[in-house]
């Protein structure tokens, strides 16, 4: 087999990973739909020693932000649909060349993510959309001054109108966070927490039963780090956190 630089580039379509993702995400559930929804997530892209990272990063730490090309290793329904169903259109269907699903021919995810630093051999990143292990194909620069577009048209996804909802903390789950956040040196946790359950991570057939005795109106899990939060969406647009499970208190 070969390795490193002898793998080097090929006509064929194989392709070899660079790198994982260390992600604040665990499960799909939960993980924003797109970059920079959560601007306080956080990941970690280690580079692989076989691409030499202490020589094919240099450079790159005069960028802001870079594209990742990754794979969506998760993916479980492994059928070609040529329409999807975005959750953000509440039902509607698109065609798959029309949207960023990760159902595709291909299982390429590309996602504009923001560089916090570059240590030695890996990335950290923040603003991301992908969950933990996920493999990273390639990264590349991005050149604002020719692919930032501010004319530009956003077909389907125009004018969806931005989250409502907001979380209710008590003091409790205000202090286990605070404690929970020391123990991780992540500072952002409490921002991360509200961003994220404030994109409505639920299906679309799950919503809309906030007020009703529903099996719907159910108690919903999103797993951060090493914990596990536990709420449920109230009648007035309203978040409430229920349980906060972190470590070995996890099921
Ligand atoms: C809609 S996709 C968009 C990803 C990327 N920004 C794009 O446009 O290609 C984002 C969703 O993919 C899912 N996801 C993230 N990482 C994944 C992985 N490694 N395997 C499968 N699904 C993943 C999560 O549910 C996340 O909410």
């Amino acid at each position: 087999m070969e390795k490193g630089r002898d793998k080097g580039q090929k006509n064929g379509l194989e392709m070899q990973k660079i790198g994982v993702i260390a992600s604040c995400y665990k499960d799909k559930f939960g993980t924003p739909r797109q970059p920079g929804l959560a601007p306080s997530s956080w990941a970690r892209l280690q580079i692989d020693r076989e691409w030499q990272p202490e020589l094919a990063l240099a450079g790159l730490e005069g960028f802001s932000h870079l594209w990742l090309i990754f794979q969506f290793h998760q993916n479980t329904d492994l059928r070609y649909h040529a329409k999807v169903h975005p959750p953000r259109l509440g039902g509607q269907s698109m065609g798959v060349f029309a949207t960023r699903s990760p159902h595709r021919p291909n299982p390429i995810g590309l996602s504009l993510v923001k560089i916090e630093a570059i240590e030695k051999d890996s990335i950290l990143l923040s603003g991301v959309d992908v969950i933990d292990g996920t493999p990273v194909l390639d990264i590349k620069p991005y050149l604002p001054e020719v692919e930032a577009i501010p004319q530009a048209r956003s077909g389907w996804s125009k004018g969806l109108s931005p989250s409502t909802l907001r979380v209710k903390w008590t003091d409790e789950h205000l202090k286990k966070v605070q404690e929970w956040s020391q123990s991780l040196g992540h500072q952002g946790l409490k921002s991360l927490i509200e961003e994220t359950l404030c994109l409505d991570p639920r299906p679309v057939v799950y919503r809309g039963y906030e007020g009703e005795e529903s099996p719907y109106r159910q108690s919903h899990a999103v797993r951060l780090f090493n914990g596990d939060i536990h709420f449920s969406f109230c009648e007035d647009q309203s978040i409430e956190i229920h349980r906060i499970l972190i470590g070995s208190e996890m099921p």
